[in-house]
This record gives structure tokens, sequence and C-alpha cells, in this order.
């Protein structure tokens, strides 16, 4: 097995110019899946002209977007700039979507900086055609901040609406058994039943509390590594059955690691799909590729380049300088 990890690129900027060598597509160009079935674009999620263009007569069922949560470029912008750029692609999604369809949004609240941007992006949403429907929080299993503070675990995931779009949440059973006995037993043909006999599956049905789900690291079949933001392909397909339908085209305008488009690839969904980083970019279409020619959905131990890694003397190098150290976090 290889060992040739790639460390986060987000903390090795020095490794860009060694990768983009070999990225497809540039700032404004969108790649369209061979097959027909998916798009990837090098656009700026918040250029309404530049998502219309991505869309072209789609429009898509569902959005599931995980934006840096206020680190744009490295740089914590003020809160205030930060609301106003996600105003924008907001806008944009607004455009991209059907009349009757579902936005989900991952956002984070710093605990060392009053809790934003989560409560500034609430209150913005509200401003906007979306109706808020739940509020999700995913367990992490890694955690910071045992010694000083409650170990911080969670990961927040909102759930907005326009119109009445698809919910097929019946077939939402997570893996966890149904241990407990329920507090009310119910009358049905005039026998006291408990909970859980009356429910359709041993599981517990999926709320809005995840704590079923693992999360991403190098161990993992799905790690992608070099990327730094990783969502499980679980938490990924957990939405797309909840609320799209078959062939429906799923939106996720920053990508990263393509964890969106391979969950929908893998329900038989369309995604159309971006991110403003050519690497992020090729880096998602190299993974749909793999999943088509292997059946495997990362690279695990190795990475997206590992080609060019044998065969780039120079790249080969750059990697032997940086040590690798990714362990993937939201
Ligand atoms: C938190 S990561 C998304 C992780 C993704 N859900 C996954 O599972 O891999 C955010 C991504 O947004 C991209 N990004 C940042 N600003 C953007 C913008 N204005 N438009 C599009 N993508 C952007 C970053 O390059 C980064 O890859």
């Amino acid at each position: 097995m290889k060992h040739l990890p790639l460390p986060r690129l987000d903390r090795h900027p020095d490794l860009r110019p060694y990768l983009l060598r070999y990225c497809r597509i540039r700032e404004g160009e969108i790649w369209d899946d061979p097959v027909g079935l998916h798009r990837v674009g090098c656009i700026d999620a918040a250029d309404a002209r530049q998502v219309a263009a991505l869309m072209g007569d789609e429009r898509a069922a569902l959005a599931i977007h995980d934006p840096p949560y206020n680190l744009v470029a490295f740089e914590q912008r003020a809160i205030e700039g930060y609301i106003a750029w996600c105003e924008r692609w907001v806008a944009a999604t607004r455009q991209a979507l059907l009349p009757d369809s579902s936005l989900y949004v991952w956002l984070g609240a710093d605990q060392t900086a009053g809790l934003q941007p989560l409560p500034d992006f609430m209150i913005m949403m509200r401003r906007t055609p979306f109706r808020p429907r739940s509020y999700i929080t995913m367990r992490n299993q890694r955690g910071y901040g045992t010694q000083h503070n409650w170990m911080a675990v969670r990961q927040e995931l909102l759930y907005y609406v326009v119109g009445e779009p698809t919910f097929n949440i019946e077939a939402e059973y997570t893996d966890i058994p149904k241990i407990l006995r329920g507090y009310y037993k119910k009358d049905v043909n005039g026998k006291a039943t408990e909970n859980i006999e009356r429910g359709k599956s041993e599981h517990i049905r999926a709320g809005n509390v995840w704590v079923d789900i693992q999360q991403v690291f190098y161990r993992l079949e799905e790690n992608v590594s070099g990327c730094y933001a990783q969502k499980p392909l679980k938490s990924c397909e957990r939405i797309i059955r909840a609320s799209s339908g078959r062939e429906d085209v799923v939106l996720d305008l920053f990508g990263h690691s393509g964890s969106t488009l391979i969950a929908a690839e893998q329900l038989g969904r369309r995604c159309y799909t971006s991110d403003i980083d050519p690497v992020y970019c090729e880096i998602m279409i190299r993974r749909i590729e793999r999943l088509r020619a292997t059946g495997r959905t990362g690279w695990q131990n190795s990475n997206p380049f590992e080609d060019e890694c044998e065969t780039d003397g120079e790249l080969r190098q750059m990697l032997g300088m940086s040590a690798p150290d990714k362990l993937s976090s939201g």
C-alpha cells in the first residue's frame, strides 16, 4: 500500500504552484462530466453571474453549502463583511434553486469570538425568502478544549426551505439500536404497546442531533488527504436522501473535497458543484473519476496527485520537505 499523504493544503501554500500545473480548469471555467451528470465550476459562489453560468438551464432541488467559517483566503473578515458576503452567495443560490427547494448550511460558532458567525448568519437569513425548518447538530469524535473547557465536538447544520420541497425522512434511521423503552405506552387495537413495537425499525430514527456519523480521518477509505474540512459522506447521503428525489440536481458551491458530489453520484442524483480554488476543483474531478474507475471513495493513505508524485521530482521533493500533518477537521 502506498503511504503518500499530502499535508493540509491550507497550511502549505508553498505546494500550490506545483499542484496547479495539473489542474484542468481555471477561474471562470466549468468541467462538464463526460457521462453527462455533474458539473464542477471554478467560480466564486458570491458572483451571481458565475453561479448562473454553472447552472445553465437547470435548477437544483437542494443546496448543501459548507462555506469557510469567516476565514476567506486565510484572512479573518470583520463579521459585518462576512455576513454581507454570505448574503451574496445566499442570493445567488436562491436563483439557482427551484421554487420548492431546500438549503442546508454548515456553519460554526466561534466560542472565542462572540460565537460568531452562526447567530449573525441566522439573523441575516430572516431577511431572505428562506424559512428555517431545523437546526441540526452533528457530533465529532475528536474535539478540543478538554482541559479548560467543555470539549468542543459539535458541528452545526441549518436547514431552510422555500416553497414546499420534498422531505423523505420516513426511511432515515440511524445505526443505533433502540435499547430504551418509551415513556408512554399507546393503545393499538386495545393492546398497550411500547414505542419499540410500534416503530418500523429496530433502530433509532434520525432526529436533529446526529451522533452516529464518524468524522473523517486518515484511516477511512473516504479520506482525501490535502483537504482540511471534509464532511463525512454519510452526512451528505442523509441530507440528499431526505431532501431530494432521484435525478434532481444537488448544488454545492463550496465543494472542496467533493463529498456532496460523491454522495450524489452514489445516490443517482446529479451534482453541480464549485470551488473558488482550481486545486480543489481538480481534487473533486479526480475523486469522481476514481470512484467510477475503482469504486473507492477517497485515497486513505495516498492522495489525489499520487501519480504525479511518482513522476514529478520537484513535487516529490516539496512533499519530502513538508511533514504530513493532516488531521481532518470541520
Ligand atoms: C469548509 S470547505 C468545504 C468542505 C466540503 N463540504 C467537503 O466536504 O469537502 C470550504 C471551501 O470553500 C472554498 N471557497 C472559499 N471561498 C469561496 C468562494 N467565494 N466561492 C467558492 N468557493 C469558495 C474553499 O476553497 C474551500 O475549499
